[in-house]
């Protein structure tokens, strides 16, 4: 069996997850489901990234441990995760245990192997961001080029990784390895970077104590990053010399996937291949970079009070309903835009209009016209030919995109089936039909290929959004039945007992009413 590994990057235990961090998971939720559609032995990884000045002096201002700080955040991200229907196999806090050994050893190793070095730092640093700036890196007045917050001036002992000895090394594997990088624009900054020339990475701090103590010196502490990126290899237990899920999914893996926000690209287009390379650890993963949810007034923050949490949207709307719009409306590369009004056109036309209504209302039509029971039939016309072919079209083109993480192309196809059977009921009005009985068989087909291209829709949008896939499955009368990507194609089903009583999937919007609403909320 093939096997997929999917990771999130660890999100940082100092607040609470908005949407965009969400946007993350969900892209990686709705890749290891469809994964696991395919027949692949998935394993979808998330975690917190628990250590760091940031954490440290966050807990001492509400006058708690740092453990018991980090605790409680993972508490609530893990269930928030639970509430949005996310399918992670494993939650790994790089405060636990299984992953301390892991990255005592790894850093021991480079040192020993001369990877790792000890000397003096000096440099700008930006405490939020938690990272360190060389001067040609710095904005103009000295702020950080992430956050633009003021950096502060720090020098000490510290331990370097040798990016500098890797970096003609990193450059030949990035041009033998086309799809390592992705989307190919990702690539190219990350190339130009490398040959602007890299300098030693500092990865100990010794000025504050809430991090993983350096074994052989633990006056230090590991600093974030080498910390941060072991997690991929932690949570598969890479020590352990047994049959472990690192040998499984990631030695002999067939397809490892870390999704980051172009933010942290850096970090693991350039830091993390180094880091393996020194730890002759084989290169298996391919990197996507995603653009930011961004608000009307652009990015989201707390100072502004524009930041938009899941679960609010997820309880007015519906979880399926918020989970489309972020996987369809945002181009994976680009930065994409979170506005209530475009949320509500969007819901009205792609949810109530034309897959809600496609459901009913060839639902109601089967109930009316053949007491609910659809089968295949051997008529054909041109239209219903055009449907199969169209079918066959989508599903390709579907599939295609999802493979490549291009979940937007792969969502506009479907939607384009969708408006084609909601052509095809206007081209062969089945009401029409139903008055005449030598159009018996002519209105049989037309039903079943309404039948099939639902069945197909809810497959194809399962991985996105699964309650509702389950649901329309369910009024298809084919509970747990025909649910991989197999499935996927014209005349699977000989013949089935549709529901008597479709349900309203989602009822149309009133902007108006919603943005009284919304304000009466506030
Ligand atoms: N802890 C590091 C990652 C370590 S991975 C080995 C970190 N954490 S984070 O909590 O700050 O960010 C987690 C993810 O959320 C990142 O991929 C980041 O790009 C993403 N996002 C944060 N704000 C975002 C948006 N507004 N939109 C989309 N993604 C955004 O970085």
């Amino acid at each position: 069996m093939k096997t997929c590994y999917v990771t999130t990057p660890i999100y940082y235990a100092s607040g609470k997850v908005h949407i965009g961090n969400s946007y993350s998971t969900i892209v990686c939720d709705v890749f290891a489901r469809y994964h696991r559609m395919k027949g692949f032995d998935t394993f979808f990884l998330t975690g917190m990234d628990e250590h760091g000045l940031k954490i440290e002096t966050a807990a001492k201002n509400k006058g708690i441990e740092p453990q018991t700080f980090v605790d409680s955040i993972a508490k609530e991200t893990s269930d928030l995760w639970k509430n949005l229907n996310i399918t992670n196999d494993d939650f790994i806090r790089t405060s636990e245990e299984r992953h301390i050994k892991v990255v005592q050893a790894i850093f021991e190793r480079l040192i020993q192997n001369g990877d790792i070095y000890l000397g003096q730092y000096e440099g700008d640093y930006c405490v939020p961001c938690e990272a360190f700036f060389t001067k040609t890196q710095l904005n103009s007045d000295g702020t950080c080029p992430d956050c633009g917050r003021p950096t502060i001036k720090v020098k000490e002992e510290g331990y370097f990784l040798r990016l500098t000895k890797y970096a003609d090394p990193l450059l030949k594997y990035i041009k033998e390895h086309p799809t390592f990088i992705q989307p190919e624009t990702r690539k190219n900054e990350v190339v130009s970077f490398i040959e602007q020339g890299l300098e030693d990475l500092c990865v100990s701090r010794t000025s504050f104590k809430w991090g993983i103590p350096v074994l052989s010196n633990p006056k230090h502490v590991v600093y974030v990053w080498i910390d941060a990126l072991s997690n991929y290899l932690s949570a598969l237990g890479y020590l352990s010399n047994d049959e472990t899920p690192y040998q499984k999914y990631w030695v002999n893996g067939d397809r490892v996937i870390h999704v980051v926000g172009k933010d942290i690209l850096r970090f693991h287009a350039i830091y993390w291949p180094i880091m393996l390379m020194a730890l002759e650890v084989p290169i298996r993963f391919e990197l996507i970079a995603h653009g930011w949810v961004m608000v009307k007034e652009g990015k989201m923050s707390k100072s502004k009070g524009n930041v938009v949490y899941p679960m609010d949207v997820a309880r007015r709307y519906g979880l399926d309903a918020m989970r489309l719009y972020l996987v369809k409306e945002m181009s994976l590369g680009n930065d994409g835009i979170f506005t209530y009004d475009r949320f509500i056109e969007k819901f009205n036309v792609d949810l109530a209009n034309d897959l809600g209504n496609l459901v009913s209302r060839s639902i109601s039509m089967m109930n009316k016209y053949v007491q609910g029971t659809v089968r295949k039939s051997t008529f054909t016309n041109e239209f219903s030919q055009d449907v199969e072919c169209v079918i066959g079209e989508v599903v390709l083109g579907f599939q295609k995109a999802f493979d490549a993480f291009e979940f937007q192309d792969g969502l506009e196809l479907v939607w384009n089936l969708i408006h084609r059977a909601n052509k095809y009921i206007d081209e062969t009005l089945p009401w029409g039909l139903a008055k005449n009985p030598e159009k018996m068989a002519e209105l049989e087909t037309v039903l079943y290929h309404l039948y099939e291209v639902i069945r197909i829709v809810a497959l194809m949008i399962s991985p996105v959004m699964p309650d509702t896939a389950t649901i329309i499955y369910d009024e298809l009368g084919l509970n747990g039945r025909f649910l991989t990507t197999e499935d996927m194609m014209y005349g699977v089903i000989d013949e089935a007992q549709v529901t008597q009583k479709p349900i309203v999937l989602f009822k149309r919007l009133d902007l108006e009413e919603e943005f009284k609403n919304l304000a009466s909320d506030v």
